[in-house]
């Protein structure tokens, strides 16, 4: 399956809310999770969303693999999620760095949930429900937020904390991947 180019911040497609999948287990559907797969891999991200590869679909799919590089960046299991429903668990809210492949090579500071539940579906249209918290959070937040056609930009509370990645963060520090 090919590795599929990443449409950037301003493309009209980001900013449009992503339609329900309504088939499971389909052969449209496996094509373009391993389209995501492989341009997610490809490109070194922590997750991706369907819009982000021109389709407007409500799947996401994330991973974060132990990395000696981010020692504190916690391991998140390889997940694709469909239909997501996210529901904060408390009002907790934790700033952190994020990037993302569609603003590619910035970084900005973005507050998140500190914990939630989600629940949606795997690919077949089995259900997943979990409760995470920290940095699994994060990354959730963060790919269900394109499916509302939402970069986290807009999220940043203060702009004096965005900028380029070599500039913002000192050299070494633990950050998520784009
Ligand atoms: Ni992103």
């Amino acid at each position: 399956m090919p590795v599929r180019s990443v449409l950037r911040m301003g493309h009209p497609l980001l900013r449009q809310v992503a339609s329900p999948v309504t088939g499971f287990g389909t052969p449209e559907l496996r094509a373009l999770v391993a389209d995501m797969d492989d341009t997610m891999r490809a490109l070194d991200g922590a997750g991706l969303a369907a819009p982000q590869i021109g389709i407007s679909l409500r799947v996401v799919i994330f991973e974060v693999s132990r990395n000696p590089r981010y020692p504190d960046a916690e391991e998140v299991p390889y997940t694709v999620l469909v239909n997501p429903v996210l529901e904060p668990l408390g009002d907790e809210l934790e700033d952190g760095w994020e990037g993302c492949l569609s603003v590619p090579g910035m970084r900005g500071l973005v507050p998140r949930y500190k914990r939630l539940r989600y629940h949606g579906s795997d690919i077949e249209g089995r259900p997943i429900d979990r409760e995470v918290e920290g940095f699994h959070a994060r990354v959730v937040q963060h790919e269900v937020d394109h499916l509302d056609g939402v970069l986290y930009p807009i999220r940043i509370r203060d702009l004096r904390d965005f900028g380029f990645t070599d500039a913002v963060l000192p050299s070494g520090a633990p950050t998520a991947p784009d």
